[in-house]
Formats: structure tokens, C-alpha cells, sequence
């Protein structure tokens, strides 16, 4: 399948998806890619797009990874409407709307049973920047929810999008520093090709390309 035909069938999913229900995720692409439906009471972590209904604990989430100098919800401009982003999202999956030089990505949460835990965003090509320091991927985990293996899960999925998406080498970089998210990628598969010094001052970035998408779903724990 082109890259073309397979965004526009993963468009297709996320927008039937969206019309039958606020909390659709997108396991018709995960499913179908990975072969591994969840067992027993285990937590399940789905990837929804962003809904009405989740402006506020998105907004909290927001506020909390800025603290940290990171940010929950990609492109949020000061007093957005919460309307208007949403919109503004749809359009970013066909490269619209963003600041010049955006390449299309699909902008979607993560939730355990009715828990916003983090989100991830995946790209569906590099740009110069992209393909230096950013990656196909980029994810995170709010603080409140550490070490239950939501990054892992968020990022196995992830790469099932992409390569519904098209892309069969994803390239996913975390800083040198961030040992946790060297450890979430390799347990994806990743494979270090090498590191890249920091843009303007800010840490180098690892490197990392996924070529083949493991099959085992995580072991998660739940939020509380
Ligand atoms: C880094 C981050 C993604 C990790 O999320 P998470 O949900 O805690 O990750 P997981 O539970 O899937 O796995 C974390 C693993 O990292 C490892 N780890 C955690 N802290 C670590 C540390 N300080 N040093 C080394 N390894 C560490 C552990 O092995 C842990 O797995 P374990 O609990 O099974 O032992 C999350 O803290 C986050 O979003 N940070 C801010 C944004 C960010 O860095 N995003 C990644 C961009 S590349």
C-alpha cells in the first residue's frame, strides 16, 4: 500500500471512528497490524483522538508537562479555544494549520479506562528537523503515572499507526540524558544508529530505528 492510500485509510478510520463514539480507538489498524487482543483484567491503554469532553484534564495534563519544559498538547496557542484546537488538529493530520515546515501527524491521547495518562504524536514523514532530532514519534506520560509501562504500550501502538501510515524504518530519539525513554524504545525494537549533538545547547539525541514492530502487548498496571 502507497503511503498515500495508507493515510488515507487510517483518515478514514479515525474519522468513522470519531462519528460512532468520542472514545473510539484505533484498534481496527492495531489489531489487524499486531494480532493481539488484551486478556483477562489486565488494563487495556487505547489511543483515542482528543474529544470535546477532554478539555480539561488535557488542559491539567498540559499545564503539568510544562512545568517540566514539555509540552502535553503539541501547537497549543495561548487562549485557543478548546473548538478551535480540536479543529486545528484535524487539519494537522494533512499538514494544515501548524507552524510552516509541519508535516501531516496524527495527534491522539491515551487512556486506561477512563484515565487521561498521556498521549503521542505520530508524523507521517520527516522534515530536516524531524529527521535530525524529532523522529516519527513523539510521547508522553503524565507524571502522576510512572513506571506502569505506559510509555512502552503507547509507543508499541505507535508504531503500528506508522506503519499503517506507511513508514516501514520509523526513527524514534530521546535525549542522552532521558535513560527511561532509551529503555521504552529499545523494548520497541528500537536499534541505536546513533546520536545526533543537541540543537543549540540542548542535550544530544539518541537515534533510534524500529524496523520491525514487536507483537507483545505490555503488561500494564492500572492508574490507581
Ligand atoms: C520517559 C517517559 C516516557 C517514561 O514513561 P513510563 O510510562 O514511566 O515508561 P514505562 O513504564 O513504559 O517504562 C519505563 C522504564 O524506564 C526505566 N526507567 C525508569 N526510570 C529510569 C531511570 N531513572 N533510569 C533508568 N531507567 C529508568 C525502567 O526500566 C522502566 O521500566 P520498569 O518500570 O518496568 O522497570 C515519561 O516519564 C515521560 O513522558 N517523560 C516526559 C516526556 C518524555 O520524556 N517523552 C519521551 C520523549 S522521547
Amino acid at each position: 500500500m502507497t503511503s498515500k492510500c495508507a493515510s488515507s485509510l487510517l483518515g478514514f478510520v479515525i474519522s468513522v471512528a470519531s462519528r460512532w463514539s468520542k472514545r473510539a480507538p484505533l484498534l481496527a489498524v492495531e489489531d489487524k497490524d499486531l494480532g493481539a487482543p488484551s486478556r483477562g483484567e489486565r488494563p487495556t491503554l487505547l489511543l483515542p483522538p482528543l474529544a470535546p469532553g477532554d478539555e480539561v484534564a488535557a488542559r491539567a495534563a498540559h499545564t503539568e508537562l510544562s512545568a517540566d519544559g514539555l509540552s502535553f498538547l503539541l501547537d497549543l496557542r495561548d487562549g485557543e479555544p478548546w473548538s478551535s484546537y480540536l479543529e486545528r488538529l484535524e487539519l494537522l493530520r494533512s499538514g494544515r494549520g501548524g507552524p510552516e515546515g509541519w508535516v501531516p501527524s496524527t495527534f491522539l491521547i491515551a487512556q486506561v479506562g477512563s484515565e487521561l495518562v498521556g498521549r503521542t504524536s505520530v508524523r507521517h514523514s520527516l522534515n530536516p528537523w524531524l529527521a535530525r532530532w524529532g523522529g516519527h514519534i513523539g510521547y508522553a506520560v503524565r507524571p502522576a503515572f510512572p513506571r506502569r509501562g505506559y510509555a512502552t504500550e503507547i509507543l508499541r501502538q505507535s508504531l503500528a499507526i506508522a506503519r499503517a501510515l506507511g513508514v516501514d524504518k520509523v526513527l524514534v530519539t530521546c535525549d542522552e540524558d532521558n535513560a527511561a525513554s532509551a529503555v521504552v524504545i529499545e523494548r520497541c525494537g528500537g536499534v541505536l544508529g546513533g546520536v545526533a549533538p543537541g540543537e543549540d545547547g540542548s542535550p544530544d539525541k539518541r537515534r533510534y530505528w524500529v524496523e520491525h514492530v514487536r507483537g507483545d502487548r505490555q503488561e500494564l498496571s492500572p492508574p490507581n
